[in-house]
């Protein structure tokens, strides 16, 4: 029901952990299947050098996470703000109907590091 592309995230989650002295951190969880994602940004120039998550989740979740950091990383912040969950979904190369919520805790928990980093950095 997976397709091999999230199989391959999956196994072989790319940029998984923690960044300690992140530029921005964001923070998503569904209540209705009690998973939760958490992105840590670095920022420099206005680009994302440098992405990490943490995920409590199911297949989908720790897929899209994986997915989503790839998609981030070398990306300035308009660009990376672009990343809808239906792209994720799409990079991944589908996801099973019932799966499509968990895309978006990928690009909430995203946008809410971009978030944090432009709130810390308004100056
Ligand atoms: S089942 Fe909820 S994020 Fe996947």
């Amino acid at each position: 029901m997976y397709s091999p592309i999230v199989m391959d995230h999956f196994n072989n989650p790319r940029n998984i952990g923690v960044i300690e002295d992140a530029d921005g951190f964001g923070e998503v969880g569904n209540p209705v299947c009690g998973d939760m994602m958490s992105f840590y940004i670095k920022v420099q120039d206005n680009v994302i050098t440098d992405i990490k998550y943490q995920t409590f989740g199911c297949v989908a979740a720790i897929a899209v996470s994986s997915i989503v950091s790839e998609m981030a990383k070398g990306k300035t912040l308009e660009e990376a703000k672009k990343i809808s969950k239906k792209a994720a979904a799409e990079a991944l190369g589908g996801l099973p109907q019932n799966k499509m919520h968990c895309s978006n805790l990928g690009a909430e928990a995203l946008a809410l590091a971009i978030a944090d980093y432009e709130r810390k950095h308004q100056n």
